[in-house]
């Protein structure tokens, strides 16, 4: 039986896990929308086909009506999930909630404990758990074929383009305005250690800091926003008239990935612009229309692009923002039974991708999660080794985003929905923030 949900927050994730009703009406449909900012909240209910009374400006004004569907999914900003979660779970719908669950240790912890009090569910969207790559990979752990687990090795390479753009100019550059990097950009990277884990965690260490994006590493003379005519413009991988309005990294990266025909396409467009500028198919991508662009204007034309640059946070010089999110973060756990892992976060890398090493009793699984997606077993017992079929993935999170609405789906038919692995990533990203702050290892 198809199933409804209301959708709070009609931005960039919202839509995404809406597109799913559109993709399988047979399965979801979406009964209404609440979002404040009149464009995403008119091209929504227009895709949707909702009408009135089914589109609202506010969460409040949503939730205050008598229950308009079995779901809601919350995809607010960071620190505007805990109410609208709280209200919805109160009301008695079934919630799906964007990771992080909350900013604080508290607000998570309240969540779970309402979910419980009412017997509603409660699900995060740690969508790389349904991942192919990352599905592979825990089932060969659970199958016995790496043995005994010792150690885990992960890491979270974040690009030097998505560090500046995300952690640096836009909405996580902060910490006390969203949240601590290890929980914002790495509670997907703690749940997945503790799902391979299987374990609890017990002790848990860190150590980081900012190195790059400091006042102090500003080239000379550099301005306070690069439309402002800066010196080291050409030299500059930060600059963001290259980045926003020609898509310069995110080309550069594509070109990079073993999709063949996007590759191609890309390196055509970087080599020769001009030429590619009035071929049908390719010229369309001149002026960058995708993310991250996407995430900075609503006017797509480059005059569009270039007051967002001029005006908004996203035109400012790297070195001169209000952020102090670390740049680079190792933390390292030990979990009942003995097992370690270490988790590496840098927003300094030259792709984007994930990549890990689990070392077991009987194999070596190591693999990439990225634009050049790989994953092998080394065997030590037969010598031999065995690699997957992995599918490349320049940025987003491959089939994650629609396996966890369907798990969705079947949370709304009836299946069982814990939130309590969710909560223990969460508390893991609490307590490797206060081991990194106070420098000191945090008993769990
Ligand atoms: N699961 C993942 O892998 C993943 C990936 C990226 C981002 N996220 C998380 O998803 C969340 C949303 O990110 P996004 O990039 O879509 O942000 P976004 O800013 O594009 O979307 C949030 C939307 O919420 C709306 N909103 C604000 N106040 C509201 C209110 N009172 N009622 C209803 N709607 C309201 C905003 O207007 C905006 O359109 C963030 O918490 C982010 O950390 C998760």
């Amino acid at each position: 039986m198809t199933k409804s949900c209301v959708l709070i927050g009609a931005g960039d994730r919202g839509n995404r896990y809406a597109d799913y009703a559109l993709e399988h009406p047979d399965r979801l449909k979406i009964a209404a929308v609440a979002e404040p900012r009149p464009d995403r909240r008119e091209a929504f209910a227009r895709k949707h086909g909702l009408g009135p009374g089914q589109v609202f400006e506010d969460w409040a004004e949503l939730l205050g009506k008598p229950l308009l569907a079995e779901g809601a999914i919350v995809a607010t900003q960071d620190q505007f999930h805990v109410q609208p979660a709280l209200a919805a779970l109160k009301s008695g719908y079934q919630v799906l909630l964007e990771k992080p669950m909350a900013t604080s240790e508290a607000d998570c912890l309240a969540l779970v404990a309402l979910a419980r009090e009412t017997g509603g569910s409660l699900s995060v969207c740690h969508v790389l758990r349904y991942t192919d790559f990352f599905k592979t990979v825990k089932g060969l752990i659970d199958s016995g074929t790496l043995g005994e687990l010792y150690s885990i090795f992960h890491a979270e390479n974040v690009s030097y383009h998505h560090m500046a753009h995300s952690y640096v100019r836009g909405n996580w550059g902060n910490s006390a305005a969203s949240s601590p990097m290890i929980l914002a950009k790495c509670c997907h990277d703690l749940d997945l250690i503790q799902w391979f884990a299987g374990n609890s965690a017990q002790r848990i260490a860190s150590f980081g800091n900012l190195g790059r994006f400091r006042p102090d590493q500003a080239p000379k003379g550099a301005p306070a926003r690069c439309t402002d005519g800066c010196p080291a413009a050409a030299s500059c991988i930060y600059e963001a008239t290259g980045t926003y309005l020609h898509g310069l990294h995110m080309k550069r990266a594509i070109g990079r990935s073993n999709d063949l025909p996007l590759a191609l396409a890309a390196r055509a467009m970087l080599a020769l612009p001009r030429l590619a500028a009035r071929l049908p198919g390719l010229g369309r991508h001149d002026v960058w229309k995708e993310w991250p662009t996407t995430a900075i204007a609503e006017n797509l034309s480059p005059e569009g692009i270039l007051k967002a640059l001029r005006e908004g946070p996203y035109g400012r010089c790297v070195y001169r923002c209000d952020n102090d999110q670390v740049d680079h973060q190792e933390t390292i756990i030990e979990f009942e039974g003995g097992l370690t892992a270490t988790l590496r976060m840098q927003g300094h890398s030259y792709d984007e991708g994930r990549s890990l090493r689990i070392e077991g009793s009987k194999a070596t699984l190591r693999g990439s999660f990225g634009s050049h997606g790989a994953l092998e077993l080394l065997d030590k017992e037969s010598g031999g080794h065995r690699r997957f079929k992995v599918k490349s993935q320049v940025f987003g999170h491959a089939e994650g985003d629609s396996g966890i609405m369907d798990r969705f789906v079947e949370v709304l038919n009836g299946r069982a929905a814990d939130p309590s692995e969710a909560l223990a990533s969460h508390l893991l990203a609490f307590a490797a923030d206060r081991a990194r702050t106070e420098h000191r290892v945090v008993e769990l």
